[in-house]
């Protein structure tokens, strides 16, 4: 679509990816990766963004005024390798005129698989046990020694029933629990009678509910949504867990729910900031289990992630229509 006389459009990548994805860059941009394998630091990302066409970034990435400002006109296609775009700041990158390009759906089963292990791990302590098999703390069967919930005849609460919350939905209703019920901004009849489950307020969510898992976005409405009265109003033996953005609790009350036992425990897959630091409280309970963000973490979903991005950045710099494009 450049001929040969043209320049290519310049390409900025955050972060090393896999060849594949690299390759269909490559055959018609002039691309400039951040080499290391940490997030690129900000002032890098300021200076190597200058005069670019396409931005390929990671939700470790902020996307601001600043960085739009320090790219200049040329800037066409900001493509995040997430379905998750908290980290844009979509109305500034609309308001300049830049498309906006995410990696829905590819993404969900690996992220609906993760949330379901995440919660049996919670639920049923498989990282603890797993250092007390280690540590000498496994002496003898016993009747009631590292026991926890079970998922059936439970009541599972989704919270954000999207295309994640809904995965992860139909795969727990394989362990069979009495009753999924879900709580959404839209109703989504259709996929939830589909399934069999129940729209419900939040508050009955929380009261109700023995397993919740958060899939729902990172928006000022969901922000901290989690909070101290929300975890007073779950049952003491209920089960959380969140792999949709660390935001939507408040993880101090988070820490004080579980450390005061106001609830049976948690599962996090996001959590505020990350990595989170080593001396976080949340480290030292025992009735929470903790993962680095790997929730679309299948090789096969990440390569696809990458070449997913890469396609749209060509397909945004060749002025045709972004096979995902953000339109929000
Ligand atoms: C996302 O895509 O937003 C996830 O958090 C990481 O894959």
């Amino acid at each position: 679509f450049y001929s040969k006389t043209m320049a290519k459009p310049s390409v900025y990548l955050t972060r090393r990816i896999n060849q594949e994805a690299l390759d269909v860059l490559q055959q018609t941009c002039d691309v400039s990766i951040w080499p290391e394998p940490d997030p690129v630091p900000r002032q890098e990302l300021l200076k190597n963004i200058k005069g670019k066409s396409g931005l390929f970034c990671m939700l470790t990435d902020r996307i601001d005024s600043e960085i739009l400002d320090a790219a200049g006109s040329n800037l066409k296609i900001v493509a995040t390798m997430s379905v998750g775009y908290d980290h844009l700041d979509v109305n500034e990158i609309k308001r300049r005129g830049i498309k906006m390009a995410y990696t829905p759906d590819i993404l969900t089963d690996a992220t609906a698989e993760l949330a379901v292990a995440l919660l049996l791990a919670t639920s049923r302590r498989l990282l603890e046990a797993n250092e007390e098999a280690k540590s000498g703390g496994w002496k003898a069967w016993s009747p009631f020694w590292m026991c926890g919930p079970g998922l059936k005849n439970s009541t599972v609460g989704i919270v954000g029933f999207g295309r994640i919350g809904q995965e992860i939905a139909k795969r727990l209703k394989s362990f069979g629990p009495s009753k999924i019920i879900y709580y959404n901004r839209s109703e989504k009849a259709k996929e939830a009678a589909d399934i069999g489950a129940i729209r419900v307020s939040f508050d009955e969510l929380l009261s109700q509910s023995d397993f919740i898992s958060v899939s729902c976005a990172l928006t000022p409405e969901t922000k901290e949504m989690f909070n101290e009265q929300a975890f007073k109003k779950m049952k003491k033996s209920a089960v959380f867990v969140n792999t949709s953005r660390g935001g939507v609790v408040d993880q101090d009350a988070l820490v004080t729910a579980l450390q005061n036992k106001i609830i049976w425990g948690a599962g996090l897959d996001v959590m505020t900031p990350e990595p989170l630091p080593l001396d976080n409280p949340l480290f030292k309970l025992k009735n929470c289990v903790i993962l680095p963000h790997i929730g679309s973490a299948a090789l096969e979903t990440r390569n696809n992630m990458a070449i997913l991005t890469a396609k749209n950045i060509v397909a945004a710099l060749k002025n045709e229509p972004v096979l995902t494009e953000l339109n929000v």
